[in-house]
């Protein structure tokens, strides 16, 4: 290991179209009352593009906020579950659109884990010394795989992205510390049945595919997964839940943070939580909430950042970020995605509509 990997910079990109609860309520079987109640969900986005432009967005905000010139970046990982095509990469369409020519470019995925789990494979690569600058980046484009018959489950994601430059340095910052897991004996709590190489294509009647899970017991698994993995993390360190100064944890349902924080005994004040604007968006809602933790003073030079995930595989995964000493951007971008003249619902028309 040489040095550490700091995080140098971050950005966010959400699409624009909202689609609240009263609109979900307008054509399934629910209640803004009923989702608000169960999941602290208000609103989500719904994406008009494919995830790889969320991605490509987020990612030149967070290379202006590092003034990072592209051309240095040499590893681009994009943690997502919702690939744009499954040949070529998620992250190759990426570096088209941001023109990273120069980086090794791959997907991660690890569900909603694919955040951290990504963040911890580019600090070791870069701490490995193979590697200077990385673009680690969490997008997902989640609606376009929801079945609306499933009402517990279509109610709860949204799309968007975050990301975040990683540079080699000589400071501790950056992931100092992270342990990576998944619960394979429960791998078929949270899938997308009926879509790839275990499905027969050539029957007749292929099927409708779409996002369905035992909600119960992924939220069972999900409080003692991430606890379990932020003990050891926070064990290998030396700290106490007195150290930490912030956790950011994925975002898939305000019970399971609230959960979360009563077995750490963390305060609700530390905790970032923005699922009512956008539900669970999967390896994006960890990027996504360090940006607005970052953009509203939330986040100060030194701080000790828990991050704790857990998702499809069920993976789980946690991490210790201590931050450097800059909180706010050296540049802007002016990148923006393609204007949007659709509502949520009408974006989603053709989905509801095949799959109700
Ligand atoms: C899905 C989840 C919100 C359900 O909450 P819950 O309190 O466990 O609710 P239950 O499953 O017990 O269902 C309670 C009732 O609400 C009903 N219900 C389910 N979805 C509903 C919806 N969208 N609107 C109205 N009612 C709904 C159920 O049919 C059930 O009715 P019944 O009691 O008459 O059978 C919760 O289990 C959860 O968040 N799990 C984690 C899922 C997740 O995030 N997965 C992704 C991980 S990355």
């Amino acid at each position: 290991m040489t040095g550490y990997a700091a995080i140098t910079g971050w950005g966010k990109c959400v699409p624009p179209a909202i689609l609240t609860n009263d609109d979900i309520a307008s054509v399934i079987d629910t209640s803004d009352e009923w989702i608000r109640t169960r999941s602290g969900i208000r609103e989500r986005r719904v994406s008009h593009v494919p995830g790889s432009d969320l991605a490509a967005v987020a990612a030149q905000r967070a290379l202006a906020a590092a003034d990072a010139d592209v051309n240095d970046v040499d590893l681009l990982i994009i943690a997502t579950c919702t690939p744009d095509t499954v040949i070529p990469s998620t992250a190759a369409h990426v570096q088209r659109k941001i023109g990273a020519y120069n980086a090794a470019v791959f997907d991660l995925n690890a569900g909603c884990s694919g955040f951290v789990y990504s963040l911890s494979v580019a600090t070791s690569m870069i701490r490995s010394g193979a590697f200077k600058k990385a673009v680690v980046i969490g997008s997902e484009r989640i609606t376009w795989f929801l079945n609306w018959s499933l009402r517990d489950t279509a109610v709860l994601f949204g799309d968007g992205a975050g990301a975040v430059v990683v540079e080699s340095s000589e400071q501790e910052s950056g992931l100092l510390y992270s342990h990576l897991g998944c619960e394979g004996d429960a791998a078929e709590a949270l899938q997308i049945p009926n879509f790839g190489t275990a499905g027969n294509r050539f029957v007749d009647d292929y099927g409708v595919f779409g996002v369905q899970f035992d909600g119960r017991e992924i939220f069972r698994r999900a409080v003692k997964g991430m606890a379990k993995e932020t003990k050891i993390v926070l064990n290998e360190l030396g700290l106490t839940d007195d150290d930490i100064d912030r956790i950011i944890p994925h975002q898939a349902n305000l019970r399971i943070i609230e959960s979360l924080a009563k077995h750490l005994s963390i305060d609700m004040s530390k905790v970032e939580v923005n699922i009512q604007n956008y539900g669970n968006t999967s390896a994006a809602t960890i990027p996504v909430a360090m940006v607005e933790a970052l953009e509203a003073g939330r986040i100060k030079p030194g701080d000790r950042i828990l991050l704790a995930a857990f998702g499809a595989g069920l993976t789980r995964a946690a991490g210790l970020v201590r931050w450097g000493d800059r909180t706010t951007p050296l540049q802007t971008s002016d990148a923006e995605l393609p204007p949007c003249n659709q509502t949520a619902l009408e974006i989603l028309a053709e989905a509801i509509k095949h799959t109700l």
